[in-house]
C-alpha cells in the first residue's frame, strides 16, 4: 500500500490547474489564513488531482520507492505506545523499511505539523493514533497519495484501515472484576472526553454496572486527570483524598501509568496497603507485574497491534479498508484482590 513513484509535479502546475499564482499556492500550504476558502479548496483539489508533494527531500528519494514510514502516537513515553511502535518497526524491518516516530500529546495542531513534515519528506506511508475524533485530515492525506493506517481507534465505514482493541469490552472486563470482588463504589480516573480510547472504556464500565442492575452514576465516581500518565492520576486521586478525607475503596485507572499514579498518591498519604484499595489499570505494560503491589490490568496485544498496522500499510493497495479489532484480556494480580468494603 506504500506509495511508489512520487510526484514530480511542481507548484507551477498546481497554480495553473487551480487558476491562481504560485504565491497563492504557497500561501495555501504555508499561510492558509491568508487565502479565502473557495481558492483554498481549488488549490487543494489541484494538489490532490496532480499528486503534488512539496519538495522537502524529494531529490533524495530513491526513484520509484520510498523506504521510510512515519508514525505518530499520543505519547511515546507511555510503554504502551513504545511497544506498539516496536511492533510497527519490527514488521517494517522485514521489508527493509525504516521508521520515523513522533508524539502528538493528543494535540491536533502538533499532529498536523508532523503529518506535514512526513508528507514533505516523502514517507511511504503513515501509521497514526489520531488526536481527537475527526480524521478527515488523515483521509485528505491519503487522498494526496500518502497511505494512512489508523491505530488504537476503530473507524467503521471509513476509507482508512484501522487496527485497535475493543476498549468498550476492556472497560467492561475491568468493572466486572471489581464488582465480582464485591466493590460497589468505584472511582474511575480517566482522560479528557475527546480521548476515544478512555471514553470507550468508561462506556464499557457503565455497561458492566447496568448488566448487574446497578445505576452506573451511583457506582462510578469519575475523576478526569489533566494528563493520561502517573502525574495526572496522582494529582486527581490526591485531590479526591485530600478533599474527602477518605480513601477510595476501588479505583479503575484508564491506563497502567495512571494506576501507578493512583498507588503513589495513596502511598504518599500512607493510605495504600494491599487489600485496602483495589486498583485496576489498563494496557498490562511489562512494569505492571513488577510493582510493589503487582497490578491487575487489562492486557492489550501491544506489539501485535503495531505489527498488524505495518502489515496493512505494506500490503498491496486494496480497495476495501480493513477494520482489525483485537480483544482485551483481564490479567488479575494482587492490586485488586482484597476485602471489599461496600
Ligand atoms: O493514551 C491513553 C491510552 O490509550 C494508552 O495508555 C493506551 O491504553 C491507549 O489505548
Amino acid at each position: 500500500m506504500v506509495s511508489g513513484q512520487r510526484g514530480t509535479v511542481g507548484i507551477g502546475e498546481v497554480a495553473r490547474a487551480a487558476g491562481v499564482s504560485n504565491g497563492t499556492v504557497s500561501n495555501v500550504l504555508n499561510h492558509p489564513s491568508r487565502v479565502n476558502a473557495d481558492t483554498a479548496t481549488r488549490v487543494h483539489e489541484a494538489i490532490q488531482r496532480l499528486g503534488y508533494v512539496r519538495n522537502g527531500i524529494a531529490s533524495q528519494l530513491r526513484a520509484g520507492t520510498r523506504t521510510t514510514v512515519g508514525s505518530i502516537v499520543l505519547d511515546i513515553r507511555n510503554p504502551f505506545f513504545t511497544d506498539v511502535t516496536r511492533g510497527i518497526e519490527d514488521h517494517l524491518a522485514t521489508a527493509d523499511f525504516t521508521l520515523m516516530t513522533a508524539s502528538s500529546d493528543g494535540d491536533v495542531v502538533r499532529e498536523q505539523r508532523f503529518l506535514r513534515l512526513f508528507e514533505e519528506q516523502g514517507v511511504g506511508g503513515v501509521v497514526v493514533v489520531p488526536a481527537g475524533e475527526d480524521v478527515q485530515r488523515l483521509v485528505e492525506l491519503a487522498g494526496r497519495g500518502t497511505p494512512v493506517v489508523v491505530l488504537d481507534v476503530s473507524l467503521p465505514g471509513s476509507s482508512l484501515s484501522s487496527v485497535s482493541v475493543d476498549d468498550v469490552e476492556g472497560g467492561r472486563l475491568a468493572l466486572e472484576h471489581l464488582l465480582a470482588q464485591g466493590y460497589e463504589r468505584i472511582d474511575v480516573v480517566t482522560g479528557a472526553a475527546e480521548v476515544r480510547q478512555t471514553r470507550d472504556r468508561l462506556r464499557g464500565a457503565r455497561l458492566a454496572c447496568e448488566s448487574h442492575g446497578l445505576d452506573p452514576d451511583r457506582v462510578l465516581s469519575v475523576r478526569t486527570a489533566r494528563t493520561l500518565d502517573s502525574a495526572g492520576a496522582e494529582e486527581a486521586i490526591g485531590r479526591l483524598v485530600d478533599e474527602s478525607g477518605t480513601c477510595p475503596h476501588a479505583v479503575f485507572a484508564m491506563n497502567d501509568l495512571m494506576a501507578i499514579g493512583v498507588q503513589r498518591a495513596l502511598r504518599r498519604r500512607e493510605l495504600y496497603e494491599p487489600g485496602r484499595t483495589a486498583v485496576v489499570g489498563y494496557d498490562d505494560i511489562d512494569l505492571a507485574a513488577e510493582l510493589l503491589v503487582p497490578l491487575t490490568s487489562i492486557r492489550q496485544p501491544t506489539h501485535a497491534l503495531g505489527a498488524r498496522a505495518a502489515e496493512i500499510l505494506l500490503a498491496p493497495a486494496s480497495q476495501e479498508a480493513e477494520q482489525v479489532v483485537f480483544q482485551p484480556e483481564l490479567v488479575v494480580r494482587e492490586s485488586s484482590l482484597g476485602t471489599a468494603r461496600r
